[in-house]
């Protein structure tokens, strides 16, 4: 059975909550799931898993949050090569460069994503969650 990791920070419970539907999505298609607040994990057990999809919300300015998931983050980056891997998260003050960026780094690591990042403007609407759940299969799935 496929496992995937799903690991996120939240402030405010918008990211959680896309985080939730993202296991939703996952559990769906047949995968076993870790949904894990990134302080209850680190990079080491993370880079365990061959499916992986992360979430942060845009913090600092359009940067991942810089005390717990930016660490975490930056140690998994060099491990993520060659693995299934999906990013999400909320945004509420511009237009969601933050992902974009995030993004970047992944790919300038080599690292593939298995869908475009999925992100949601505040608490995700239904179409965001179901984007979120789409994420989640399609991790599962790949
Ligand atoms: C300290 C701080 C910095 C933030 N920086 C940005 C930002 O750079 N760009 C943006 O679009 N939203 C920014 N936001 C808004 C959050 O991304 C938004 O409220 C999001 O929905 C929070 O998700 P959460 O509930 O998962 O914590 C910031 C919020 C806080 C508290």
């Amino acid at each position: 059975m496929v496992k995937v990791a799903i690991v996120y920070w939240s402030g405010s419970g918008n990211t959680e909550a896309m985080a939730q539907a993202v296991e939703e999505g996952a559990k769906s298609a047949g995968a076993e799931t870790t949904l894990t607040f990134v302080s209850d994990t680190n990079a080491a057990d993370t880079a365990e898993f061959d499916h992986i999809v992360l979430g942060c919300p845009a913090m600092g300015n359009e940067e991942l949050e810089e005390y717990e998931f930016e660490p975490f983050f930056a140690e998994l980056l060099p491990k993520l090569k060659g693995k299934v891997v999906g990013i999400f998260g909320s945004y509420a003050w511009n237009q969601g460069d933050w992902i974009l960026t995030w993004k970047k780094r992944l790919e300038d690591a080599g690292v593939e994503l298995v869908a475009e990042p999925v992100k949601a403007y505040s608490y995700p609407d239904d179409e965001a969650l179901e984007a979120c759940k789409e994420l989640g299969k399609t991790v599962a799935n790949a």
